[in-house]
């Protein structure tokens, strides 16, 4: 990879040891809060900060976006946009539970729709730092080391594609607050499927991407486009299980054909197998 992609991929990369090095004692919330009228923890701002110094350095890049920041941060020149969640899952921080960074990549400028994506990416802090990456229709995982020599990132998986049989699911939310044909969905498939949820989106869409499954964090009747935003999380992340053989939705099509029209707009995010897209879409009216 030797373009502007692959620049920004490398920044990403190196700078995931340095987030996660920043996680410790930064697990207080701030007084502040974000566009989305969350509160942030240090940690999110930490990540952010580092983020948007670097990747604004990259010659090519446009602009810098952040689930964290209200305005999107222009360099003056530059085609592709950038758009970040520093820090997805950083509720999971005080529990010590897994978290990710979300990049994604757009030739257009924000807000724009997820076809607009030349590739999207997540770092996974788990027990070993992960990203996985999808540009040029594939998806590849890789392992992050902090060395001596410096940040290496190494191939484990090519082609990464989700399993024909899907395992798990986990759902955000909670029972009372869904719609009655999305909990009608849950009970249909809560006998075939084992109940994976953690908590950090990226945790739970690695499962589905190891395992098969579904991950959703549904329309709720107090928020009717859910709580994930499409510009940080439902693109990006659709994009890569789209490109790994599975599919996404807002409960009716693609999250990729969603015509933006906000830079924190929320989304309904449903991703996993084709299949189970495919019945949930059936069951939501
Ligand atoms: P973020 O930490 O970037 O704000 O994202 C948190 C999101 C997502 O990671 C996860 O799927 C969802 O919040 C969990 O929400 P609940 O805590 O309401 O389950
Ligand atoms: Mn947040
Ligand atoms: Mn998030
Ligand atoms: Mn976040």
């Amino acid at each position: 990879m030797s373009d502007t992609v692959s620049e920004i991929v490398d920044v990403v990369t190196e700078t995931a040891p340095d987030v996660r090095a920043g996680l410790t004692g930064r697990r207080e919330y701030e007084t502040s809060e974000n566009p989305s009228g969350e509160q942030m923890l240090a940690a999110d701002r930490h990540a952010d900060e580092l983020l948007e110094e670097r990747l604004l350095a990259v010659d090519g890049v446009a602009g810098y976006a952040s689930e964290e920041r209200e305005e999107i941060v222009e360099s003056g020149d530059g085609h592709l946009h950038v758009a970040c969640d520093p820090l997805d899952g950083s509720s999971n921080l005080k529990s010590n539970n897994v978290m990710g960074t979300i990049l994604a990549v757009y030739d257009e400028p924000l807000p724009a729709p997820g076809r607009a994506l030349v590739a999207a990416g997540y770092v996974l802090y788990g027990p070993i730092t992960t990203l996985v990456l999808a540009r040029d229709d594939t998806v590849t995982e890789y392992v992050i080391d902090d060395t001596d020599e410096g940040v290496e990132r190494r191939v484990v998986e090519e082609d990464v594609t989700i399993p024909a049989d899907p395992v798990v699911y986990g759902f955000g939310g909670r029972v009372p607050d869904w719609h009655d044909d999305f909990e009608a969905f849950v009970r249909e498939i809560e006998d075939e499927l084992k109940l994976r949820y953690g908590g950090a989106m990226i945790g739970d869409v690695s499962q589905v991407m190891e395992y098969g499954g579904i991950f959703a964090y549904p329309a709720l009747q107090s928020a009717e486009n859910g709580k994930l935003r499409l510009q940080f999380e439902g693109n990006p992340i659709g994009y890569i299980v789209e490109c790994a053989g599975g599919r996404s939705s807002d409960g009716e099509q693609s999250l990729l054909d969603v015509e933006p029209d906000r830079l924190h707009q929320r989304v309904p995010v449903h991703v996993g197998n084709t299949e189970l897209i495919e019945r949930l879409e059936g069951a939501l009216h």
